[in-house]
């Protein structure tokens, strides 16, 4: 069997594993099984997606010994980060947490996002969260809440620079 060297939401694991052995049994064999919560194992349904290497991935379509060297991070290695803390506030003020399934993949999916995107339209965050197929409705409630997260995260340099750049 293989051995992978994989840092997991910042703890470093050397294991063996089998080559066969999809990224999201691994995570939750090593604890991550409330970040990742058990999918359609097939790609479709988006629940199991963690960041690797800051890039969103679905879990499930990935093997284990692809994040050999690799950093891995769910949404629990998240807590700290000041975007997810911003967003995870903004579902509660909206109630867009909705169930456990999708939570943590919506979290992971509006952090990437947001780094990449600070300033993104609704269109662009409902565009990246519809990547996570939610069966107990729609994003509407969550899609306002990055947004808000969003403006408390940069709104005020945003205005800053916007104020310097017209006055
Ligand atoms: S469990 Fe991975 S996409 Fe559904
Ligand atoms: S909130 Fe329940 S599946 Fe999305």
């Amino acid at each position: 069997m293989p051995d992978i060297g994989v840092t997991v939401d910042g703890v470093r694991y050397d294991d063996e594993v089998q080559a066969r052995l999809p990224l999201a049994h691994y995570l939750r064999a090593r604890g991550a099984g409330s970040d990742v919560p058990p999918g359609c194992e097939t790609g479709e349904c988006g629940a199991c997606t963690v960041l690797v290497d800051g890039a969103a991935v679905r879990s499930c379509l990935m093997l284990a010994v692809q994040v050999d060297g690799r950093a891995v991070t769910t949404a629990g290695g998240l807590r700290r980060d000041d975007v997810a803390r911003s967003v995870r506030r903004a579902f509660r003020r909206f109630r867009a947490a909705g169930c456990a399934r999708c939570s943590s993949a919506l979290v992971v999916a509006a952090v990437e996002l947001l780094r990449e995107c600070p300033d993104p339209s609704e269109q662009e965050i409902g565009g990246r969260l519809a990547e996570v197929r939610c069966r107990c409705g729609g994003h509407v409630e969550a899609v306002l809440a990055v947004r808000e997260a969003a403006d408390r995260l940069w709104g005020a340099a945003r205005q800053t620079i916007s104020d310097r750049v017209i006055g």
